[in-house]
């Protein structure tokens, strides 16, 4: 039996692998279980998921999930706004309806927000039907507070990364790519504003998906720094849907490729 489920495993995992390579920074102990890096992702079409973008063109995506914080969210949005930089909000649901005008401000100056579920559980434990409802109450939080709907979802703590049917007909019914990440500065686990920056500049890479939580004081004042030396490297800044709508080897001009 075992023997069985390792063969149908293997393809995946050998492709998974090429896949999650750079995704995985090495970690320097046992974390919290909940926000292990990926062991793995899957292959899948670009289309149902993605751990970074495949532009050639010099762009990254700052992501920042969990909030709005009552705190954190409105200082990070100043920040944001200060350098000029768009980045991609991964809100709770719950959190949205709680907080629904800093969500109302997130869109109003030009970020992009994600759905990351209502209550923020593990959705590779769920039922199909209870991944709906929580996709779909926070769907409508987001929408309430701000009058658009998400485009994107990151499942809590990466839950779909082994699970490639359910990215599947999250996306044939909802639309929605799964985003995962490629950097990852662990900023939940060491409070240290320096080495968060240190990490996510080490790790940035074009077409890298940074992952960032603005529920933390020492992420929010990681980030000027973070972003100055980006910038610095010539790197730009963009939203996830922006990244992912680039596609490899465009270049302008070139009809023979789509
Ligand atoms: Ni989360």
């Amino acid at each position: 039996m075992f023997y069985r489920a390792l063969t149908l495993l293997l393809p995946l995992l050998m492709a998974g692998t090429l896949l999650a390579e750079e995704a995985l920074s090495p970690p320097t102990s046992r974390p919290n279980p909940h926000y292990e890096p990926l062991p793995f992702a899957p292959s899948l079409p670009d289309k149902f998921s993605w751990s970074s973008g495949k532009t050639e063109k010099k762009l990254i995506a700052l992501t920042f999930d969990d909030g709005p914080h009552p705190q954190h969210t409105p200082a990070l949005l100043d920040i944001l706004k200060q350098y000029n930089v768009k980045a991609t909000f991964f809100t709770v649901g719950k959190n949205v309806d709680r907080y629904p005008e800093i969500a109302a401000r997130i869109i109003a100056e030009g970020h992009e927000i994600g759905n990351h579920s209502y209550s923020h559980g593990d959705l590779s434990k769920m039922s199909d039907s209870e991944i709906r409802t929580e996709l779909d109450r926070s769907k409508d939080a987001i929408r309430r507070a701000t009058g658009v709907e998400p485009k994107i979802m990151r499942p809590p703590y990466g839950g779909l990364a082994l699970f490639p049917f359910q990215r599947s007909w999250i996306y044939t019914e909802y639309q929605y790519p799964t985003i995962l990440w490629s950097v990852d500065p662990f900023d939940w686990r060491d409070r240290n504003s320096a080495l968060i920056s240190q990490r996510l500049v080490a790790g940035a890479h074009t077409g890298a998906i940074l992952l960032a939580h603005d529920i933390h004081a020492s992420t929010i004042a990681a980030i000027p720094d973070t972003i100055y030396q980006l910038q610095s490297k010539g790197y730009t800044f963009t939203t996830v849907s922006q990244m992912i709508a680039q596609k490899k080897n465009q270049k302008p001009n070139n009809d023979s490729q789509d």
